[in-house]
């Protein structure tokens, strides 16, 4: 039997206990060098004479009853200063060499492969006949894609009465506060509306490209779907001729296509052009239609202030999408829109 001059209270003990935690705790933290966190180990949990040592011969001094009780603090509290110095250990290896830190760290193992992002196709597309065309001398612009009548219709020559102004063949956006007998907005079915921004605003010569998205209430199927991308060209200047246009889609044709192909064009219609052709070129043993083109309608220059007698020009619209299909043999549109990361990865 203990003598009662040699019991401890217990309550002394813990405090004893937590008090040496937390000052154990504060000397690992503030060891700015290996010399001190050293000294400091040996204060605290040294072998011999360490601190720790000391309190835990104190366990020997409590009452019976009390010994689980103080043996689970002194426990917790060992613990808790053996974490405290092993996590300034690792702080100071991580100061002086990344190697020290993990132990079990394994050099010669392969390591993760990090997946590199890419640019998708369309934007891949995109850059390329923008580069294309910057070397013929076409430079970018742009124009918005909430569009009002005026620009991708009126100024276009396509009149009031036209059927692609049809309500089921567009997005016509409501506006709050609109008049109904008002001027409509609509999401721009075709990147024209971008001829007219810029010759309403510069003065001629002009040479652009414009690339960006229009869209129209399609059912996607393989070949459509309601939001796609077109370029856009316009030449202005004295004299210009369809012998240019079709030079320009042939140099575009061979570039992109990386040889040299026949271009032919056709007969059609387009209300801002006069004559209008539809384009194709020799590809894989088929023509394939790439887009529309004709003579700037002398309509079309006198809508944005250009004497129709003294200016003359070419413009074309092509589909990026289709470009970009036949390239890499894609044969579903909707591929390029459902975002799917192993069909993107191809490219
Ligand atoms: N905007 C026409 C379309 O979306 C394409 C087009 C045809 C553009 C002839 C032109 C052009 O500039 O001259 O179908």
């Amino acid at each position: 039997m203990a003598t009662p001059a040699s019991v401890l209270p217990v309550e002394q003990f813990i405090s004893e206990v937590d008090a040496l935690l937390v000052r154990a705790r504060a000397a690992f933290d503030s060891a700015h060098t290996n010399e001190d966190l050293e000294s400091a180990r040996i204060e605290f949990l040294g072998a011999k004479n360490g601190l720790l040592k000391g309190v835990q011969k104190q366990l020997g001094l409590l009452a019976v009853a009390n010994k689980p009780a103080g043996g689970q603090n002194l426990n917790r509290a060992k613990a808790g200063i053996q974490a405290a110095f092993d996590e300034a250990q690792n702080r100071l290896a991580g100061d002086s060499g990344r190697g020290k830190r993990d132990p079990q760290f394994d050099p010669t193992l392969p390591g993760t492969p990090v997946r590199l992002g890419r640019l998708h196709p369309i934007t891949q597309t995109i850059e390329e006949l923008s580069d294309i065309m910057g070397r013929l001398g076409f430079t970018p612009a742009h124009g918005p894609e909430i569009e009002d009548e005026f620009h991708n219709f009126q100024a276009l020559n396509i009149p009031e009465i036209h059927p692609a102004r049809d309500p089921l063949d567009n997005f016509y956006l409501q506006v709050a506060g609109r008049q109904a007998s008002g001027p409509r907005v609509l999401l721009r079915s075709q990147t024209s509306t971008v001829q007219i921004r810029v010759m309403e605003n510069t003065p001629p010569p002009i040479r652009i490209i414009s690339l960006g998205r229009v869209y129209r209430p399609d059912t996607a199927d393989t070949t459509h779907y309601p939001m796609f991308h077109q370029m856009e060209g316009l030449l202005v200047d004295r004299h210009v001729s369809m012998a240019h246009l079709k030079t320009v889609l042939q140099l575009f044709a061979s570039s992109y296509l990386g040889k040299s192909v026949p271009v032919r064009i056709r007969p059609s219609f387009f209300p801002f052009t006069e004559p209008s052709v539809e384009a194709d070129y020799f590809w894989n043993d088929k023509w394939v239609e790439f887009g529309g083109a004709g003579m700037v309608d002398p309509s079309v220059f006198s809508a944005v202030g250009y004497d129709p007698e003294q200016w003359s020009g070419f413009a074309f619209g092509l589909g990026v999408e289709r470009l970009c299909m036949i390239r890499h043999g894609i044969t579903d549109i909707r591929d390029l829109f459902t975002n799917d990361v192993r069909f993107l990865r191809q490219f």
